[in-house]
């Protein structure tokens, strides 16, 4: 069996999402399983070289893996033969300037979303990879998700009949940062600072309303901040500027309808922090994170309003489960395994920069619609 190494900056590997996701859960995780096998019997084998700013953190968190390879000096990172991918879980702000240094440096790049700040940052950084012949990829984990794995299944073998709509609840509550601390980063509720949440979740629902359902046409939305006042990480209160909830209307190919609501001010009275309900002439589906119930046509209840009478049914146990019917391992490696391949055997990857800007763009129309209260289209995105 040939093993071979691929090495790959992490940069931005102190932050939540660098660090649990993707250098422990998927780099790290991939190297426990014993490599990404491929079809002629070789094993990539990912060496990760830790990057950021501050050596302390980076110092501890490589020795509590048994790493040895970081720096501080991305520059002299990208410089090495032996690093062929760049991989950015930065903030969002940091990201453009980092991502079109590496293409510079000739690298291949894989990065969490949103690709860039704006659709035309993040088109240019598409045109610069493309012209470089570099390979592009942007995290879509929730694609990966066992509750949406079942969901498309039941898409793909015909469940549904014609879809009408889909209803999709996203949120929870986080912590305003005085008396409990905020369970995310602050820079998530400063608009100056790249936060908001329809920037941080509309690229999310643009590519998981794609893949499944159809083309978004039109966005309708209306943003809020509900909370106006926050406490940072250091015990300072700021003035949260950026939208904690957006509340949109998504028109899909085929006439679909799809309503999804993003808080991050919302108490979760719900199985799961994110479920969709897909509503076919044929059959319904509920599909959270893990889990997805359905009901055919055949079994469907006949409830009758009387608000007079107390309920007498229970409609939660009127729902089949959907079974897994296969293993699920942990999405962001799925993908991150799907990448390598790309990059070392040229396997198809359609998650590219490409995609990337797709959405960013509904969320940059998502906020137009919002600020001028008006229905926005959305145009094709040319290469
Ligand atoms: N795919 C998902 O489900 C998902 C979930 C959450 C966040 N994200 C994305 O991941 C990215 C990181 O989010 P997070 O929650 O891990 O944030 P975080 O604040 O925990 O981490 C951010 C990282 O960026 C570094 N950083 C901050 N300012 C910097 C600067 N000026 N220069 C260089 N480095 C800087 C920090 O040191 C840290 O390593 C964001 O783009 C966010 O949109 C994706």
């Amino acid at each position: 069996m040939t093993r071979r190494s691929i090495g790959i900056i992490v940069n931005g590997v102190t932050g939540r999402m660098g660090y649990r996701q993707h250098l422990v859960r998927s780099l790290l995780a991939i190297r426990e399983s014993g490599g990404v096998p491929l079809a002629d019997g070789t094993t990539i084998w990912p060496e990760p070289v830790l990057v950021g700013r501050n050596e302390t953190k980076l110092r501890e968190l490589a020795e509590r893996h048994g790493l040895t390879d970081w720096t501080t000096d991305l520059t002299s990172a990208l410089a090495r033969d032996d690093v062929e991918i760049y991989f950015d879980a930065l903030v969002t702000q940091q990201r453009e300037k980092a991502i079109r240094q590496a293409i510079e440096a000739g690298k291949h790049i894989y990065t969490e979303k949103p690709l860039a700040e704006d659709t035309a940052g993040a088109l240019d950084l598409a045109r610069a990879a493309d012209a470089a012949g570099v390979r592009t990829g942007v995290v879509q984990d929730k694609l990966f998700l066992p509750g949406l794995r079942k969901l498309k299944r039941l898409v793909d073998g015909g469940f549904f009949g014609r879809i009408l709509s889909v209803r999709g609840e996203f949120g929870y509550w986080v912590f305003e940062g005085d008396w409990q601390p905020a369970q995310r980063p602050s820079w998530n509720y400063r608009a100056e600072d790249g936060g908001g949440i329809t920037s941080d979740m509309f690229p999310h629902w643009h590519y998981v309303l794609e893949e499944l359902f159809g083309r978004v046409n039109a966005v309708s939305c209306v943003t809020a901040t509900h909370v106006p006042e926050r406490v940072d990480e250091d015990g300072r209160a700021y003035a949260a500027t950026a939208d904690d909830a957006a509340y949109a209307i998504f028109e899909l190919d085929g006439g679909v309808i799809a309503q999804i609501n993003s808080s991050w001010g919302v108490r979760v009275y719900r199985d799961e922090l994110v479920e969709f309900q897909v509503d076919g002439t044929e059959g319904s589906a509920v599909a959270g994170l893990r889990n997805c119930r359905v009901q055919h046509r055949a079994v469907t209840p006949k409830p009758v309003w009387n608000p007079d009478l107390p309920a007498t049914e229970d409609f939660r146990a009127q729902w089949a489960e959907v079974p897994d019917n296969e293993e699920f391992d942990n999405g962001f490696k799925v993908q991150w395994e799907a990448f390598l391949r790309h990059v070392v055997a040229g396997e198809p990857f359609q998650w590219d920069f490409l995609a990337g800007a797709r959405g960013v763009q509904l969320a940059e129309l998502g906020l137009r619609a919002a600020r001028e209260g008006v229905r926005v289209q959305v145009p094709e995105l040319q290469r």
